[in-house]
Formats: structure tokens, C-alpha cells, sequence
């Protein structure tokens, strides 16, 4: 059984006190987080060290938004796995849409990041998801499969079983547009049977696949209880305690 994995993305909101105060919120129903849900917040850099010593010893999990894909060195402005590791951060969303169009960030680079943190210890959420126009061609199966392929490129069996992958269709994202929950499912499945044909059905089994694009209280009970939707990675929705909160217990088995 796989467990159901909620994270908060807050993207570029939230200073140092907004963050504890929202960390702080979360922690106050800690205690209501059903057993089989992993909860992950994804502050901006730098609220991580601060939250990091907030959630030693609790059950809900950090995560970063971004990594460089170099140990260390003069690249101005980037932070390294080592720097996430030493703020107590233990996930990374890696190839999130934002980043991919603002920052032209490539299936290539995303790929380097995604061994960069297996490499060292972090879990990567991996986006992937096609734009607006891809879906009215009808063309998202094999753009979805290309980002898949592209960015698990060259990774072990068990390093699989340390990645999750994030659907986030670029359209739903922001947007107030869900993907219906039976879009949703398709390219689930779709991409689960893809790592079954590059790896086995063993470790397709065992992945972690998250819905991303407008996840909120009132449609993620049905997103979540889709057979091969195990998460969601949550953006405007996880800015709130109760929102958040609303979604993490719609994950309940
Ligand atoms: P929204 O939930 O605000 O649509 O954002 C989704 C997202 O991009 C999460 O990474």
C-alpha cells in the first residue's frame, strides 16, 4: 500500500515570520494528521533552517522548491544539497513548471539536479505535465512521456523508490482549473506504466505519483481517492493551516 504524500508548495510567499506562524498553525493539529499521510511544507530558502530546527522531531516533513546541480562553487545566487541537508530539509521539488518556463530549466538540467540530491541523501519531487495547448492537440501522453524518461534518465531501481513524481498540468496550475479526476488518473496510470516498461512493475507499484493544479478542500477527497493518485503537492491551498490541513486529512485511507 502506498502511503499518501501532501505537500505544500508555498512558492515565493511567506517571510521568516509568516513561515513559523503558518508552521507553527500546522503544528497545532499535528496530532489529527492521518497515519497513513506524509506531510511536507516547501518554504522559500530562507525560512528552511528556521523550520527546520521548528520540525525536528515532528512528523511533518520539509521540503526545499529548487537545488543547484553543483556541490559547491562560484555560482552566485544558487544553493546546494549540502545547504538544504544541513537546514534538516529532506525532500526537493525539482522541474516544477515555474521553473521550467521562467528559468528554462530542461528535462536535461532537471535530471542532473534529480541525481544530484538522490546522490546525497535528498528525496526528489519531480514535475512534469504538459501546457494548455499541448492537451487541445491531444498530444499529452507522449510530451508527459518525454518529460518522464527525460528526467528519471540513467537512475537506479532504488533510487526510484526514493523519487515521487508530481503531475501538475501546466493549465491547472494557479488557475482555478482541476484536471477532472478522471484526467488525472489516465496519465497517472499512464505514467506508472511507463516505469513499470523502464524499470518493473515492482518498483511502478511502490512509486509515489502526486496531482498538482489547484488541489483544494473541496475537490481533493476525489482527486486522492483515484486509484493511482497517491498525493498532492499543493500550492495556493497550502498557504492557509486549515487549507492545508483540509487537504492532508482528504488523504486519510
Ligand atoms: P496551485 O495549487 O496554486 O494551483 O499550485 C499548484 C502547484 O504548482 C504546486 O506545485
Amino acid at each position: 500500500m502506498r502511503r499518501t504524500v501532501i505537500a505544500g508548495n508555498w512558492k515565493m510567499y511567506k517571510d521568516v515570520l509568516e513561515s513559523t506562524q503558518l508552521v507553527e498553525d500546522i503544528r497545532k493539529q499535528e496530532s489529527s494528521i492521518p497515519s497513513n499521510v506524509t506531510a511536507i511544507v516547501c518554504p522559500p530558502f530562507t525560512s528552511l533552517a528556521i523550520l527546520g530546527n521548528m520540525l525536528k522531531g515532528s512528523t511533518i516533513k520539509l521540503g526545499a522548491q529548487n537545488m543547484s546541480e553543483h556541490d559547491e562553487g562560484a555560482y552566485t545566487g544558487e544553493v546546494s544539497w549540502k545547504m538544504l541537508k544541513s537546514a534538516n530539509t529532506e525532500y526537493v521539488i525539482l522541474g516544477h513548471s515555474e521553473r521550467r518556463q521562467y528559468f528554462k530549466e530542461t528535462n536535461e538540467l532537471i535530471n542532473l539536479k534529480v541525481k544530484k540530491a538522490l546522490d546525497n541523501g535528498l528525496k526528489p519531487i519531480v514535475c512534469v505535465g504538459e501546457r494548455l495547448n499541448e492537451r487541445e492537440q491531444g498530444i499529452t501522453d507522449p510530451i508527459v512521456k518525454t518529460q518522464v524518461k527525460g528526467v528519471l534518465a540513467g537512475l537506479k531501481s532504488q533510487d526510484i523508490e526514493r523519487t515521487i513524481i508530481a503531475y501538475e498540468p501546466v493549465w491547472a496550475i494557479g488557475t482555478g482549473k482541476t484536471a477532472t479526476p478522471q484526467q488525472a488518473q489516465d496519465v497517472h496510470k499512464m505514467i506508472r506504466k511507463l516505469v513499470a516498461q523502464l524499470y518493473d512493475w515492482s518498483v511502478a507499484d511502490r512509486l509515489v505519483i502526486q496531482y498538482g493544479g489547484s488541489v483544494k478542500p473541496e475537490n481533493a477527497r476525489e482527486l486522492l481517492s483515484q486509484p493511482d493518485i497517491d498525493g498532492a503537492l499543493v500550492g495556493g491551498a497550502s498557504l492557509k493551516a486549515d487549507g492545508f490541513l483540509q487537504v492532508i486529512h482528504a488523504g486519510k485511507n
